[in-house]
This record gives structure tokens, C-alpha cells and sequence, in this order.
């Protein structure tokens, strides 16, 4: 049995400045952009925790509300929040910074599953992850039904199967 490690174990923070080959002709960061970077912000923490390969698996729904200007500093924070057998969700902050006007953002939250793979691309089972802090445990709780929406919209999961989503619907 893989052992059990803190949640805090895989917090990674990444920092990029948003130069000019990475902006639409608005001079706003390109979403393709940022994919890419919470993309491996969140690669980085799943291995810190599985200290193995990981391969992204699926990106919850992220929506581009906030544009990110030419020229600011974004921060991606990753954390896993739980892990399951050879799967584990991460969830990643991005803020963004105009330091010279010393304003800063949080402009998306988004959820990535990572699965720790062997050499062959086989599934290999991690650790648990042990939260600790309020909003870790907040995290590691919703991340069943989460979990469950996701299989269950990827048609890998029946709906009826998904109990935890269910119990939020008050559905039998
Ligand atoms: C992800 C991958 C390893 C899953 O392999 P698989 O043969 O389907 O394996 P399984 O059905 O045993 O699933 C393994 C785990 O992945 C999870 N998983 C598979 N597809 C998933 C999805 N779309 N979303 C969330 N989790 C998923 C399963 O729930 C399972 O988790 P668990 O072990 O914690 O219960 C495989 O589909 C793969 O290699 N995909 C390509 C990954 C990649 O190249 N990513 C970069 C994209 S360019």
C-alpha cells in the first residue's frame, strides 16, 4: 500500500510575465497560453505527490472571464486535493499582477486529474493525501463528486453508479 502523504507536500508556485508572444491583438494573454501553464504548474505538483510520471487525464471547465494584460506577472498555485487509486485532482489558483500599479487578482480556479503512469503508461497506484488546513479539507471533500460529475460526463461512470453527486440532489 502506497503511503499517505500531506497535502501541502505538492504545493508548487509557478511565475510568468506575459511578454508579447503570448497576447491576442488585444495585448491580452492568449487563453491556449495559460492552458498551457496551469497545465504544467499542475503537472509539477501531481508528481511531487505521486513521485512519478503523470499524464493529464482531463481539465475541468475553465471560463475566461478576466482578460490578463501585456505585461503582467501571473502566479499559478497548484495543490493536489485528493488522490484516488492512480488518479489525483489538482487544483490551481491564477493571479495576476500589475506590479507598477500594485494591483492583484485572482482571475481563475480551475481543476486538473493527472494519473501516475509507469514506464509503460500503466496505471500505477499513489498515495493518499492527508488535508489539513480548512480549505484543504473543503477541497479533499468536494473532490468525490467532482470526481464523479467528471467520469460521469466523460462516459466513464453511469450516472446511476454516482452516488456522492447524486446525494447532493437529493436523489435516491
Ligand atoms: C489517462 C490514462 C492513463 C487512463 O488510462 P486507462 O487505461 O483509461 O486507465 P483506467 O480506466 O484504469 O483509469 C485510470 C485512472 O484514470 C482515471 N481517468 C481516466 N480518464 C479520466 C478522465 N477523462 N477524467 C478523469 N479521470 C480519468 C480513472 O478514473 C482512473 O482513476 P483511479 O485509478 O484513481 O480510479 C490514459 O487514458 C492515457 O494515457 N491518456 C492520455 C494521457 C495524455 O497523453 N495526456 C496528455 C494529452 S495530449
Amino acid at each position: 500500500m502506497a503511503k499517505k502523504k500531506f497535502a501541502k507536500e505538492s504545493a508548487t508556485i509557478m511565475t510568468e510575465m506575459v511578454l508579447p508572444n503570448d497576447t491576442n491583438t488585444l495585448n491580452n494573454l492568449m487563453g491556449g497560453k495559460l492552458m498551457h501553464w496551469m497545465d504544467v504548474v499542475a503537472a509539477i505538483a501531481a508528481q511531487k505527490h505521486s513521485n512519478r510520471i503523470v499524464v493529464t487525464a482531463s481539465a475541468d471547465n475553465i471560463s475566461f472571464k478576466q482578460p490578463i494584460a501585456l505585461g503582467n506577472v501571473v502566479t499559478l498555485k497548484a495543490q493536489v486535493t485528493r488522490s484516488f487509486t492512480s488518479s489525483m485532482e489538482v487544483h490551481i489558483e491564477v493571479s495576476a499582477e500589475d506590479i507598477p500599479a500594485n494591483k492583484s487578482i485572482v482571475t481563475h480556479r480551475a481543476f486538473f486529474t493527472f494519473v501516475a503512469v509507469d514506464q509503460n503508461g500503466k496505471p500505477i497506484e499513489i498515495p493518499e493525501v492527508i488535508p489539513e488546513t480548512e480549505e484543504e479539507k473543503e477541497l479533499f471533500d468536494g473532490a468525490l463528486r467532482r470526481r464523479q460529475l467528471r467520469l460521469v460526463l466523460g462516459k466513464r461512470m453511469k450516472a446511476e453508479d454516482a452516488h456522492e453527486l447524486k446525494s447532493i440532489f437529493n436523489m435516491k
